[in-house]
C-alpha cells in the first residue's frame, strides 16, 4: 500500500468485487444488502472467511521482526504483506549491537542423554552467564559450537535464519522509523521513515538523530508491529562532562567493530556490575594491563540455573563434531535434548516467588559460593559490600562464571561508589576515589527501560503513546495498548523478561498477533483495540501479584528502570508457561472490534455467501467431510437391537424426517 492509498473499507470493497466481478446472477448475492451497504453486498458474493489483503509494517529486524516475517513467508499469515524497517545496517538487533567481549548466551545443554563432559574441549572461564535458549523452534540449529553461545555465534545464527529462511527480502536496513500516526478516517497507520546514511549502528534514543539524512518518506499500513526492542536504548552513565575524557570511551551496547584492539595491554576502567559488566570483566582480564572495576551496588553472582547441564563447575564446553553430526542426522534426539533444558528452566520459576524453598536454597547457595570464591581469591573484604540483602533474582541473577575470580586477580582493583565525574584520564566517584592513567573506559551501564516508545506514536484522540507510557506504561498482556488500534508490540510492558528464553516468548507473541490479524482479515473488522478498563484492571492485577515476587525486593534493577522502589511494569505477573497459556486462548471479548460496515445490523456481513471456500472452490485436497474425523476416544457401536423401531416410532434415517 503506497502512502495516500484509499481507506481500509474502500480497499476491502475493491478486493471482494475483484473476486466476484460483474453483475451477480440470481442467487449469487444477498440482494437485501444491495442498496444498503456496498461492502456487505460485495462480501455476500464471496465465501465465508475470505481473507482480505492487509499490509503489515514492523519496526526492527531482531528476533521479533524476523519471527513476524517468517509468519508471512510460510503463509501462517495469508494474503498479508510485510515490510520491516530496520535502522541498522544489518539484522539481529541485540546481537548485532552488543558485541562487547564476553557477550555470551546459553543455548543448549542437557542431562540425561547429553554428550559426556570428557572429550569436550573446556572453554572459559570468561563470559559465561545465565542466559536462555535462543533459537526459533522452526529453525533448530544442531551446529552451535559450544554449550554457551557467544555473541558472534548468535549473530551468525540470526544471519543464517534470515538467509536460509528467505526473510531478508522483507527487511529494509538503513531505514529508521521516526513517527507513526493512526489515521482514523482511513483506518491505517502512517509511518514516517528516514533513510540513514548507511552507518553500521544507528541510535534509537529520543532526540538523537545521528545517522539520519534529509531523505524522509511516508508509508502506510493496516497493522503496525513495534519490534524495536526492549533493550535498544542504551545509556551512558548519568554524569556530566563525559567529553572531558581524552581516551577511548565504549558502551557495551554500541561496541565498535575494531574496539577489541584498543584493550590489549591498556589500563581500562569498567563501570557497572549488571549482566554485561559481569560478562566483560573475565573476558578482558588476561589482555589488559590493569582494570579498575567501578561498582556501586551489591549483586548476586551465582552458578547458572542450568549449570547442571554444563561442564564441571558450570563451565562452558565445545560440542564435538560427532555430536553435532549426530543431532543433525537425528532431529528427534536434538529436540529431546532441548526439551530437557527448557524443562529445567521452566521448573525453576518458583525461585522468583517470595518465601519459597527454591529462593531460600538459592540464597544459601549464593552466599556460600560468593564467600568461598572471594575468600579463596584473597578479597574477602569485598563480601561486605557485594553480598546483597535482597532476594536472588531481584536484579537479573548473574551466574558470571569467572567474574569473582577476575575481581580477585592482581590486575583488578575494585572501586566502590557511584561514578560522579569524568576526568581527562579517568573517573571520580562519590566515595572520593579517583582513577587515573586510564586509556579506555567501558560503560556497562545498561539501558533506558522506561517502556515508552522512542519516537511519537500517535493513536486515537491524539494520544501519544510515548508520553502516555512515560507516565504509566500499561499494556494489555504486553502486546496491545489502549487508543492504539491495530498496534502490537513485542516484549512490551508486562512481558516475561525475568526468566526463560525471550525468543520463545517472541514466538508465542507472534502467534498471538497472527491470530488477531487473521480475525481482522476474515471477519470484516477495520481495527481492534483493547478496552481501556480491561487494560487498567490487568495492570492493577499485575502490580498486585508482582509484589509477592523476588523482583519486588529492595534492589535497583532493570525491571524497575534502574530504580529501587519503582513499579515493576516490565514483568509478566506469573510464569512464562502461564503467559504462554494466556496467549494461546485469546480473550477477544477484552477488545473493541470495529466492523468495516458502519451499521450495527451488518456486523455479520462477513458470513458472506453462506458457503465455505472449500465448497465454492474445491481443490484436490479439499475434504467436505472433515468433521467425521474420529477422535481418540471413538468407539464403534455394536449391533443395535431395535432395528430402527423405537417403541413403535419408525425413524427414517435417510432424510431425518
Ligand atoms: C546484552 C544482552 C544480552 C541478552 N541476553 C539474553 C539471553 O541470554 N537470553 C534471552 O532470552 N534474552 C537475552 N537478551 C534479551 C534480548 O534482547 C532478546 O533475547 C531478543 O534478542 C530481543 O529481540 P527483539 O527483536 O525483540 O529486539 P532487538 O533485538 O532489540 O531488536 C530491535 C531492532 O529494532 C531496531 N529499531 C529500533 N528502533 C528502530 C527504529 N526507530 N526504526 C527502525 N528500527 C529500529 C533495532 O535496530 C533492532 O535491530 C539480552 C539482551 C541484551 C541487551
Ligand atoms: N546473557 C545474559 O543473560 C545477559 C547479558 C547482558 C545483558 N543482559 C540483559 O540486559 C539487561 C541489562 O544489562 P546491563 O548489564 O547491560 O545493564 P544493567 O543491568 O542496567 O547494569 C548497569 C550497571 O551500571 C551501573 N551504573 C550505572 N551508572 C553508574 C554510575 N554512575 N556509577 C556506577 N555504576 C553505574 C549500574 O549500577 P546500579 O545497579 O547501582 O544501578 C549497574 O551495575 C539485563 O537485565 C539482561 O536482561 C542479559
Amino acid at each position: 500500500m503506497a502512502a495516500h492509498a484509499s481507506t481500509a473499507r474502500d480497499r476491502a470493497i475493491q478486493y471482494y468485487q475483484s473476486l466476484a466481478p460483474g453483475q451477480a446472477k440470481p442467487g449469487e448475492a444477498t440482494e437485501g444488502y444491495k442498496d444498503i451497504d456496498e461492502l456487505a453486498y460485495a462480501l455476500s458474493r464471496v465465501p465465508t472467511f475470505t481473507s482480505r489483503p492487509l499490509k503489515v509494517i514492523a519496526i526492527g529486524a531482531g528476533f521479533s521482526g524476523l519471527a513476524l516475517a517468517r509468519a508471512v513467508h510460510v503463509g501462517k499469515l495469508q494474503n498479508a504483506s510485510i515490510t520491516i524497517y530496520e535502522k541498522n545496517a544489518g539484522v539481529g538487533g541485540t546481537w548485532y549491537e552488543n558485541r562487547y567481549p564476553g557477550c555470551v548466551r546459553q543455548l543448549v545443554g542437557g542431562k540425561r542423554r547429553l554428550p559426556k563432559w570428557r572429550g569436550h574441549a573446556k572453554i572459559g572461564p570468561s563470559g559465561l552467564t545465565h542466559g536462555q535458549l535462543v533459537k526459533f523452534s522452526w529453525a533448530p540449529n544442531p551446529f552451535w559450537p559450544s554449550y554457551y553461545a557467544k555473541g558472534p555465534d548468535i549473530q551468525a545464527y540470526i544471519d543464517s535464519v534470515a538467509d536460509q529462511h528467505g526473510l531478508r527480502e522483507y527487511v529494509k536496513t538503513g531505514h529508521k522509523v521516526t513517527n507513526a500516526m493512526w489515521l482514523e478516517d482511513r483506518q491505517t497507520w502512517r509511518i514516517t521513515v528516514n533513510k540513514t546514511d548507511g552507518r553500521d549502528l544507528v541510535i534509537s534514543s529520543p532526540d538523537v538523530s545521528e545517522g539520519e539524512t534529509g531523505t524522509t518518506f511516508d508509508d502506510e499500513c493496516d497493522v503496525l508491529v513495534n519490534c524495536s526492542g526492549f533493550f535498544n536504548n542504551w545509556k551512558w552513565p548519568n554524569v556530566a562532562d563525559r567529553s572531558k575524557f581524552m581516551g577511548k570511551l565504549f558502551h557495551t551496547a554500541a561496541w565498535p567493530r575494531d574496539a577489541e584492539n584498543d584493550l590489549d595491554g591498556k589500563t581500562v576502567a569498567l563501570i557497572g556490575n549488571g549482566s554485561s559488566g559481569v560478562q566483560v570483566l573475565p573476558s578482558i582480564i588476561d589482555r589488559v594491563k590493569k582494570v579498575y572495576v567501578h561498582i556501586r551496588s551489591p549483586t548476586w553472582i551465582t552458578t547458572n540455573f542450568v549449570a547442571k547441564f554444563a561442564g564441571p563447575g558450570g563451565m562452558n564446553y565445545n560440542y564435538t563434531e560427532e555430536q553435532k553430526a549426530a543431532w543433525s542426522a537425528d532431529p528427534a534426539s536434538y529436540l529431546d535434548y532441548r526439551r530437557q533444558i527448557e524443562e529445567e528452566l521452566n521448573s525453576r520459576f518458583p525461585l522468583y516467588v517470595d518465601h519459597t524453598p527454591e529462593q531460600k536454597a538459592a540464597r544459601e547457595f549464593g552466599i556460600k559460593e560468593m564467600t568461598t570464591k572471594l575468600r579463596a581469591g584473597g578479597k574477602e573484604e569485598l563480601l561486605e559490600a557485594m553480598l546483597p540483602d535482597f532476594a536472588v533474582g531481584c536484579r537479573r541473577a548473574t551466574p558470571g562464571n569467572g567474574y569473582l575470580e577476575a575481581l580477585c586477580h592482581p590486575k583488578c582493583e575494585v572501586v566502590w561508589g557511584k561514578v560522579d565525574a569524568f576526568t581527562s584520564d579517568g573517573l571520580c566517584t562519590s566515595s572520593g576515589a579517583v582513577t587515573s592513567g586510564v586509556d579506555v573506559i567501558i560503560c556497562a551501564t545498561g539501558f533506558d527501560l522506561s517502556c515508552a516508545p522512542r519516537f511519537p506514536i500517535i493513536g486515537q484522540n491524539g494520544i501519544d503513546l510515548r508520553e502516555r507510557w512515560l507516565e504509566n506504561p500499561h499494556a494489555y498482556l504486553s502486546v496491545t495498548a489502549t487508543d492504539m488500534p491495530n498496534y502490537f508490540t513485542l516484549m512490551g510492558p508486562y512481558s516475561p523478561l525475568g526468566h526463560g528464553s525471550v525468543v520463545t516468548s517472541i514466538e508465542m507473541v507472534t502467534r498471538y498477533i497472527c491470530d488477531f490479524i487473521r480475525k481482522l482479515q476474515t471477519q470484516n473488522y477495520g481495527y481492534v483495540v483493547p478496552k481501556p478498563h480491561i487494560a487498567a484492571a490487568y495492570q492493577k492485577h499485575a502490580l498486585a501479584w508482582l509484589a509477592r515476587t523476588a523482583w519486588a525486593s529492595h534492589c535497583a534493577s532493570t525491571y524497575k528502570n534502574g530504580t529501587v522502589d519503582g513499579k515493576l511494569n516490565s514483568l509478566h505477573p506469573g510464569s512464562r508457561l502461564h503467559y504462554f497459556e494466556l496467549l494461546s486462548t485469546p480473550r477477544y471479548e477484552d477488545f473493541e472490534w470495529k466492523s468495516l460496515c458502519d451499521s450495527e445490523d451488518l456486523i455479520f456481513a462477513w458470513l458472506a455467501t453462506g458457503f465455505t471456500d472449500g465448497e465454492r472452490n474445491p481443490r484436490e485436497d479439499t475434504d467436505l467431510t472433515w468433521y467425521l474425523e474420529p477422535d481418540k476416544h471413538a468407539k464403534q457401536i455394536r449391533q443395535t437391537s431395535t432395528n430402527g423401531d423405537m417403541n413403535g416410532c419408525r425413524v427414517n434415517v435417510h432424510n431425518g424426517a
